[in-house]
C-alpha cells in the first residue's frame, strides 16, 4: 500500500473510532469476537508508529478493526505529553491498561497516621486493609522496625584450576574491583552507600567449576538495580583482565569464563519486621466467637500456614495482595518483591508463612518479616505522576520508612483475611464487594445498581443471585 494511502486510512479509522467512541462512553464496550488468525510474522513492528502498530494489529485480528481501534484509543490520555510520557516507559505501546487505585486511610504505624495509596484490581482488597487499619487504631497501631537494608548482586563465572592459586589471585583483585569502579561508585558514596563488601564463594560442589564473587551494597534511597548491574559488570571485566595477567595462573585458569553478572532479588539481609498486639480480651473481631476464640483460631491458622505449603502460598497470596498494591502504587517493581518474598518464605527448605501470630501472658502478638528491596528516588518515583503524587501522600519516605509502610500494607491484609477465614468465612465480604464488577457484567444501568445494592446489603451476594434480582426488577418495571 502506498504510504500516504495507509497513514490516510490509519488517520480515518481513528477519526471514525473516536467519533464512535464518544457517543457510547458511559457503555463499555467488551469486543469478545477474534478471528481465526490468519497472521503472518511481521519484520520492524517496533519501528512502526504507534497509529500503524494499532491498525496492523485490529486488522490482523479483530474481525471488527474500527471497533478494536475504538477502545484502545479510547483509553489513550486526553493529554498527548502525559500519553507520550506512558508510551514511552516500554516498547510497543499501544494503550494503557487501567488499574483502579484507592486508598486505605487510619494506619497508624510508628505513632504517624498514613492513607495508604493501593493499585490493584482485586474487588476486597482495598476494604480489608481499611478494616484492619481501623481495627488496630485504637489499639495502638503499628509498630515497625527496618533489621538490615543490604542488597546482594553477584558475578557467576566457571573456573578450570587450582583453588589455592583463585584465593590468592582474589586477595590481589579485591582492592582492584574497589579502585576501579570508584567513578561508578562516587555519587552513591556520597550518599552514604556504595559496594558493602565482595568476597569469592567457590560453588562447585552444587556445579562443577562454578564460582561467583558475592557482592553485598547498600543503595540508599535508590532500588539500586542500575548502580549494582553496573558495578557488577565493570566487576566481570576487571576480573577477566587481571586473570589474564595474574602470572601464577596456567593458560587454562587464565581463560576463566564469565557467565553473567547481575543483581540477586533474593536479599534475605533487606529485611523489614511489622507487628500489632493487644490483650487477648481486646480482640472482638466476632460476635460469634469470644476474643480468647478468636486469637486462639488465628496463632492455628498462621500455625497450619506455616507447616503445610498448600495453606502457606494463599496465606502469602493474601500478604501480597496488600504488599504488590502498594509496590505498583509507589513505582516499585513488584516482580522483583513477589520474588524475593517467596524465596525467603522458604529459607528453611519448605514454603512457609511469612507471618508470625503468638499468644503470650494473655497478649496477642501478630507479626511479619519481609524482605522488601525498595526505592523510592530513581525509575519511575521520578517520572510518573501518580507515583509521585502517591509518595508524596506517604509523606516523601525515604526507602527505609517506605519498607515499614509496605510491611504493614501486607499484615493488616494477612490480618484481615485470616480473621474473616477463621470466623464468617471470606466470601460473604469478598462476594459484597464484588457485587458491582457482577452488577457491570449484567450491564445494570446506574438506578439499577442502586437498588441491588441495597437489596443485597442484606442478602448472600453470588453470579446467579444478582442475574435473578435483575431479571426479576426489570421485569416489575
Ligand atoms: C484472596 O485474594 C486472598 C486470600 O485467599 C488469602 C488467604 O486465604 O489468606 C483470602
Amino acid at each position: 500500500m502506498h504510504p500516504f494511502t495507509r497513514m490516510t486510512l490509519i488517520v480515518s479509522l481513528i477519526l471514525l473510532s473516536k467519533k464512535q467512541h464518544l457517543g457510547t462512553a458511559m457503555n463499555p464496550r467488551i469486543i469478545h469476537k477474534t478471528m481465526t488468525s490468519t497472521a503472518k510474522p511481521i519484520l520492524g513492528f517496533s519501528k512502526l508508529t504507534k497509529e500503524e502498530k494499532i491498525t496492523w494489529l485490529a486488522t490482523t485480528y479483530f474481525p471488527n478493526p474500527k471497533e478494536a481501534i475504538a477502545l484502545l484509543t479510547s483509553y489513550w490520555n486526553t493529554d498527548t505529553t502525559l500519553q507520550q510520557l506512558h508510551d514511552e516507559f516500554i516498547e510497543n505501546t499501544i494503550s494503557n491498561l487501567y488499574m483502579p487505585l484507592g486508598v486505605a486511610p487510619n494506619f497508624l504505624i510508628n505513632d504517624t497516621l498514613f492513607a495508604i495509596p493501593m493499585a490493584i484490581e482485586e474487588s476486597s482488597v482495598v476494604a480489608a486493609a481499611s478494616k484492619a487499619a481501623k481495627f488496630w487504631l485504637p489499639r495502638g497501631g503499628f509498630r515497625a522496625t527496618v533489621l538490615g537494608t543490604q542488597k546482594v548482586g553477584q558475578v557467576h563465572f566457571m573456573y578450570y584450576g587450582s583453588e589455592e592459586k583463585l584465593t590468592a589471585f582474589f586477595k590481589v583483585l579485591k582492592p582492584l574491583l574497589i579502585a576501579q569502579t570508584a567513578d561508578l561508585t562516587q555519587s552513591m558514596e556520597k550518599r552514604g552507600g556504595g559496594i558493602t563488601a565482595i568476597t569469592l564463594r567457590n560453588k562447585t560442589e552444587e556445579l562443577s567449576n562454578y564460582y561467583q564473587l558475592h557482592c553485598t551494597f547498600e543503595t540508599k534511597d535508590a532500588m539500586g538495580a542500575n548502580f549494582i548491574n553496573s558495578c557488577l559488570e565493570a566487576f566481570a571485566d576487571i576480573l577477566k583482565r587481571e586473570a589474564q595477567a595474574f602470572s601464577s595462573f596456567t593458560a587454562e585458569e587464565k581463560n576463566l569464563e564469565i557467565v553473567m553478572s547481575i543483581l540477586s532479588n533474593y536479599v534475605p539481609n533487606c529485611v523489614v519486621k511489622a507487628s500489632v498486639s493487644c490483650a487477648v480480651n481486646d480482640l472482638k473481631l466476632s460476635k460469634e466467637i469470644s476474643p480468647k476464640q478468636c486469637a486462639e483460631k488465628i496463632v492455628r491458622a498462621v500455625a497450619i500456614a506455616k507447616a503445610e505449603p498448600y495453606r502457606a502460598v494463599t496465606h502469602n497470596k493474601g500478604i501480597m495482595n496488600g504488599i504488590d498494591a502498594v509496590v505498583l502504587a509507589t513505582g516499585n517493581d513488584f516482580r522483583a518483591i513477589e520474588a524475593g518474598a517467596h524465596a525467603y518464605a522458604a529459607k528453611e527448605g519448605t514454603y512457609s508463612s511469612l507471618t508470625h501470630a503468638g499468644i503470650k501472658n494473655g497478649i496477642f502478638t501478630f507479626w511479619i518479616e519481609i524482605p522488601l528491596a525498595l526505592g523510592t528516588v530513581g525509575g519511575l518515583t521520578k517520572l510518573h505522576p501518580l507515583v509521585q503524587l502517591n509518595l508524596a501522600l506517604l509523606q516523601n519516605p525515604s526507602a527505609p520508612e517506605l519498607m515499614k509502610i509496605i510491611a504493614v500494607a501486607g499484615l493488616a491484609q494477612n490480618f484481615a483475611a485470616v480473621s474473616s477465614l477463621v470466623t464468617t468465612g471470606i466470601q460473604k465480604g469478598h462476594m459484597r464487594m464484588h457485587l458491582l464488577n457482577i452488577l457491570n457484567q449484567l450491564e445494570a444501568t446506574k438506578e439499577e445498581k442502586i437498588t441491588l445494592t441495597k437489596l443485597f446489603s442484606k442478602q448472600m451476594v453470588t453470579h446467579a443471585s444478582v442475574a435473578g434480582a435483575l431479571n426479576n426488577l426489570r421485569n416489575t418495571l
